[in-house]
C-alpha cells in the first residue's frame, strides 16, 4: 500500500509507509532529528496505535479505514513567530480537498479542526523544530476520517458517513497532497494576506454570538478574528479578549 509517489513537485515524492506504528508524527520527528528526511517526506501508516492529538489528547482511528500521516517540511523562509501560517495553509488545504467532495458545510474550527456540518472530520497536529530564530523542520500530522463509520464520539464524522461512498485511501492521499503543496507554495510565495483572509472567511462561528468558557468562567461573545500570533479574538461585553490554544472552549 502507498507505493506510488504522489504526482506533485516535492510533497510525497519520498513516501515512507509503515504498516503499523504508534504515531506518524513521532516517527517523522525522529526522521528530522536523524536527518533521514527531505522536504516533503510523507510518513504514513495503516494502523496508528497511539495517535497524538492537540492539547495532549489522543487520536483514535480504526486500522485501514482512514488517513493518518505526517508531512515533513522545512520552512526556512518562515520566522518562528509566524508559525501560525503553518496552521493556516494546512487547514485551507484540507478544506480545499473536502470542499471538492462536500459542498457546502466545510468549516475550520479555530485553530485547525476541520468540521463538516459541525462534526469533526479531520484533526491536525503541527510540531515544530526551531533553533534560535530559525525553523529546522515542521511535522504536519493529519488524521482525516475517510471510510470509518462508527466513532466513540458522536461529534466525529467521516467522508463515508456524509457521502455514503467508499473512497480509496491512496487516491485520497494523492489528491490531498496536491492541495497541500499548492497552499504551501502560496505561503512560500509570500501570499500571506490572501491565505489569512481565506482562512478567516471559513472560520466556524465567526461573526456569530455564541457561548464559550475559559478557566472557570462561561461567557458570551463573537469571534472577530485571529491575531498575528494565532490567538483567537473574541468580543465580549467587556471588549476584545485574546485566547491561546488551551485557553478557551467552544460551548454552544
Ligand atoms: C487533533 O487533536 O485534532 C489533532 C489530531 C492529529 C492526528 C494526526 S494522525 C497522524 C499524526 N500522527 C499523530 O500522532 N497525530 C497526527
Amino acid at each position: 500500500m502507498y507505493k506510488i509517489p504522489a504526482n506533485t513537485l516535492f510533497i510525497g515524492k519520498q513516501l515512507v509507509f509503515v504498516p503499523e506504528c504508534h504515531s506518524t508524527n513521532t516517527l517523522a520527528l525522529q526522521m528530522t532529528q536523524n536527518k533521514s528526511a527531505t522536504e516533503g517526506t510523507v510518513v504514513i501508516t495503516n494502523n496508528q496505535t497511539a495517535g497524538r492529538g492537540q492539547r495532549g489528547t489522543s487520536w483514535e482511528s480504526d486500522a485501514g479505514m482512514n488517513l493518518t500521516f505526517s508531512i515533513i517540511l522545512m520552512p526556512g523562509f518562515l520566522a518562528p513567530k509566524d508559525q501560525y501560517y503553518l496552521t493556516i495553509f494546512t487547514s485551507l488545504a484540507l478544506r480545499d480537498y473536502l470542499e471538492g467532495k462536500i459542498h457546502p458545510g466545510v468549516t475550520i474550527k479555530w485553530p485547525n479542526d476541520i468540521l463538516v456540518h459541525e462534526k469533526k472530520i479531520c484533526g491536525i497536529l503541527i510540531e515544530n523544530q526551531v533553533q534560535g530564530s530559525h525553523f529546522i523542520a515542521t511535522v504536519i500530522g493529519i488524521g482525516l476520517n475517510i471510510n470509518q463509520t462508527r466513532f466513540a464520539k458522536d461529534t466525529a464524522t467521516s467522508l463515508k458517513l456524509i457521502t455514503n461512498r467508499e473512497i480509496a485511501l491512496e487516491q485520497a492521499l494523492h489528491e490531498l497532497l496536491g492541495y497541500v503543496e499548492a497552499r504551501y507554495i502560496q505561503l512560500r510565495q509570500g501570499k500571506w494576506s490572501d491565505l489569512r483572509e481565506e482562512y478567516l472567511s471559513h472560520l466556524y462561528w465567526r461573526k456569530e454570538r455564541h457561548r464559550f468558557s475559559s478557566g472557570l468562567t462561561n461567557f458570551e461573545g463573537v469571534i472577530k478574528g485571529v491575531d498575528d500570533s494565532g490567538k483567537l479574538i473574541v468580543e465580549t461585553s467587556e471588549g476584545l479578549s485574546y485566547f491561546g490554544n488551551k485557553e478557551i472552549t467552544f460551548i454552544q
